[in-house]
């Protein structure tokens, strides 16, 4: 048997598309805590690659970190939030969207069992270090948990939120 060869980078950039996706409006990843810029540079990188957008509050040092964050060269779709970010979720489910909060909590489902997204889908992660707060969870109307084995409490919030993204979009 051969050996596999990785793709060049010339056959990759045939197999995607030319430009950003503009915006589906379909899958929204929402970090609505957020506390490390570095951590929505890497899930504005998982939205462009599922074709999902983000949701993020106005914070005065967020745009610079998504400016900086974002490698790619493209513009992407970034939905900002102003005011309280509870106000703009319960607006979200109250317009009919699906809200995903990805979190460990005791009535959590696997990852395995969250089927792709069929309709309008908000994926609301948790606050570096404090999670999803209460007013968040009880908007929610799942909450689904990403099984580890390790000795980790959890998981870094942009892998969580990539895992999660990547199985509501149906990639995997
Ligand atoms: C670092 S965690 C929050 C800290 C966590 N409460 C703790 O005590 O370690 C940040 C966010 O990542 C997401 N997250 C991390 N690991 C997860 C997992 N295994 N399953 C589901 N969500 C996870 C959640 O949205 C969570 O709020």
């Amino acid at each position: 048997m051969t050996a596999a060869r990785v793709k060049t980078r010339t056959e990759l950039r045939g197999q995607r598309r030319r430009r950003g996706h503009g915006c589906w409006n379909h899958l929204l990843v929402a970090p609505l805590w957020p506390k490390h810029g570095v951590n929505l540079g890497t899930l504005l990188r998982t939205c462009d690659a599922v074709g999902a957008c983000m949701a993020v509050p106005r914070r005065p040092w967020v745009p610079d970190a998504l400016a900086h964050g974002n490698t790619l060269r493209h513009r992407q779709c970034v939905h900002w939030i102003d005011g309280r970010v509870e106000r703009w979720l319960a607006r979200q489910r109250d317009g009919g969207s699906a809200i995903v909060g990805v979190e460990l909590t005791d009535e959590s489902i696997r990852l395995a069992d969250l089927s792709a997204a069929r309709r309008r889908t908000i994926v609301l992660l948790g606050h570096e270090t404090t999670g999803i707060p209460p007013e968040g969870l009880e908007l929610a109307d799942i909450t689904v948990e990403i099984p580890m084995v390790g000795t980790g409490h959890s998981l870094n919030v942009a892998v969580a939120g990539s895992l999660v993204l990547y199985k509501l979009a149906g990639l995997c």
